[in-house]
């Protein structure tokens, strides 16, 4: 009996070729801390390339780039800081990083108006 090539190996596959996160717009590192109390997120493209991003002493959440989900917290929402789009976020399943930063959740433009 022949052993069926798992999916997750095909999206692996896929994943070497196309970037991080494939089929989605972005992806948002972790935070990546400067010292003093000063945290950074990076919004990266599938090629890694900054983007966008948020630097802050403060609550992530609430400063008005991205929006967090109840616990477990993650970011569940991005509004592009350079054009204003509002974007959803899924947590990246893969273990992708850009350089030292991995990625925490992958974002894509939402489709559907409420
Ligand atoms: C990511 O951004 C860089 C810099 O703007 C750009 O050169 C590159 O083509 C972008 N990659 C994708 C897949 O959009
Ligand atoms: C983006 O979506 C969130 C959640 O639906 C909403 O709270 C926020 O107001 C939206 N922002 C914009 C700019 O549409």
């Amino acid at each position: 009996m022949k052993t069926p090539i798992p999916l997750a190996v095909l999206l692996g596959l896929s994943i070497t070729a196309y970037g991080i996160c494939p089929g989605f717009n972005f992806a948002i590192g972790n935070i990546i801390s400067l010292g003093e109390g000063v945290s950074q997120w990076n919004v990266y493209n599938s090629s890694c390339f900054v983007i966008d991003g948020l630097t802050t002493t403060k609550n992530p959440c609430t400063q008005g780039i991205f929006g967090c989900s109840p616990t477990p917290i993650f970011f569940d929402h991005y509004t592009s800081s350079i054009t204003g789009l509002n974007y959803t976020c899924l947590r990246d399943p893969n273990s992708e990083v850009c350089g030292n930063d991995v990625i925490s959740v992958c974002v894509r433009a939402i489709q559907f108006k409420p």
